[in-house]
């Protein structure tokens, strides 16, 4: 396998080397509880097996599905709300072109609705879609939360108009339950295929389920290759239990030991534009399984370079609350080098003969200097590249780290009562029948 390492910056490391020695065990515990399913939100563990454990025939179908949709569609509507999207949309905005939606290939462009009430996304996206082939994947497991409801709504009766009632059914996948729920009820009585998101694999564990795969598939990046690198990963995670063996165990332990030494945030950070989903989707990850009961880190994120001319100042100077862990990836998929320019006005020629890669590693690296010297601890997470083994690697150390994680800290991982609050509030606002 191809190796995803962690790191802790040396003087860091010194400093927490005997409180890492004395979380070990807290944490070997903490991955034994995954493996046995003997802690709260057992039941939903589904996700620790899956890159191995899924159903075959729903992967063939989907794929056969995904030709078909392909064939007929420059755009594909992908409606879904947290991680009923986030996952997704990580790995297409990891390998797509940043400039997708302007160079169109020849795979359908994805884009994203029922993760926003916002009325003008809505008509823009209708103006969009009058004059595109497109068709549409609602995902919800619970098939009963209200954006995607309220957005599906509105997307099918665009393309019932569009292209009649019969056409709009074969334009239309559902991702939902097995069983239940108001969209497994819809995509039953309109004939709608369907895709399921197993009982016992949480909304923000799904990106390996069609959930995730199926608008990646969609975007014409392969599955095969992400399912393979999620399989190497656990594959680690499973056998592996000590921290140098299994970077899962070495995460959860360092920012477990970082939050026992008064650090409050976690700012994950990238110096490659691409990767600023993965931080979105590692925010919900970690924000939802761990922010219960008055504990847990606060996910956060940068961006190197982009964010130093803006959140640089605080994160040197301001007040000592954060860590940061750093995705520091080896190579980019392609060069551009820097032009000469004999006049060199801009005094820049310097940096001819360096590539764009040499000098934002050398930012980054700047950045790490600084940044430990004004007390905020640095870890690193290193990858190969970006691609879909890699993604899919990454998925599932994140996950994984994730669970142990969160018993680590003391807190049942896999739920979520704390979202419920404001769909309650909302509900008895827009005068719901029984709120
Ligand atoms: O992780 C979770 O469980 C949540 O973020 C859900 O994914 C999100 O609330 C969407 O729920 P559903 O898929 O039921 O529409």
């Amino acid at each position: 396998m191809e190796k995803l390492s962690v790191r802790l910056a040396d003087s860091v490391e010194k400093t927490c080397q005997k409180a890492i020695n004395e979380i070990t065990t807290e944490v070997l515990a903490a991955r034994e509880h995954l493996l046995k399913g003997d802690a709260d939100g057992n039941d939903f563990l589904g996700w620790v097996n899956l890159p191995e454990d899924y159903d075959k025939e729903e992967y063939s179908r989907m794929k056969a599905d995904v030709a078909r949709l392909s064939a007929k569609s420059k755009v594909f509507v992908v409606i879904g709300i947290g991680g009923s999207y986030l996952g997704a949309r990580m790995v297409i905005e990891a390998l797509q072109s940043e400039f997708a939606s302007l160079v169109r290939g020849s795979k359908p462009y994805v884009v994203y609705a029922g993760h926003t009430l916002g009325e003008d996304y809505y008509s823009q996206l209708l103006n969009l879609l009058d004059h595109e082939d497109y068709s549409v994947a609602v995902i919800s497991k619970s098939g009963t939360t209200t954006e995607p409801a309220v957005a599906f709504r509105i997307v099918k009766a665009h393309l019932e108009k569009k292209h009649g009632k019969a056409e709009a059914s074969q334009r239309i996948v559902a991702v939902t339950d097995a069983r239940k729920g108001a969209l497994h009820d819809i995509a039953v009585k309109e004939g709608y295929p369907m895709y399921v998101i197993p009982d016992n694999v949480g909304g923000r564990f799904s990106v390996l389920t069609p959930v995730g795969l199926l608008p990646i598939a969609m975007a014409g990046f392969d599955t095969d290759r992400l399912l393979q690198g999620a399989r190497d990963m656990r594959k680690v995670c499973i056998e592996s239990n000590t921290l140098e063996g299994n970077p899962a165990l070495k995460y959860a332990a360092i920012r477990n030991v970082l939050y026992r030494s008064g650090i409050k945030v976690e700012m994950l950070v990238s110096n490659l534009p691409n990767l600023r989903y993965l931080a979105e989707w590692w925010k919900q990850l970690y924000g939802e399984s761990e922010g219960k009961e008055h504990k847990g880190l606060l996910p956060h994120s940068l961006s190197i370079t982009t964010d130093l001319h803006s959140m640089g100042q605080y994160v040197q100077d301001g007040e000592r609350l954060m860590m940061e862990t750093m995705i520091r990836v080896k190579e980019p998929a392609t060069h551009v080098p820097v032009p000469t320019d004999e006049q060199n006005l801009d005094g820049i020629n310097y940096l001819v003969n360096k590539s764009l890669t040499e000098i934002n590693n050398c930012a980054t690296e700047g950045t790490i200097e600084a940044h430990l010297s004004g007390g905020v601890p640095v870890m690193e997470i290193g990858v190969e590249r970006v691609d879909e083994y890699v993604l899919g690697q990454l998925i599932y150390f994140f996950e994984f780290a994730c669970g142990v994680s969160g018993y680590t800290l003391g807190v049942n991982p896999f739920n979520q009562p704390g979202v419920e609050a404001y769909k309650k509030n909302m509900f008895r606002l827009l005068g719901k029948p029984g709120f």
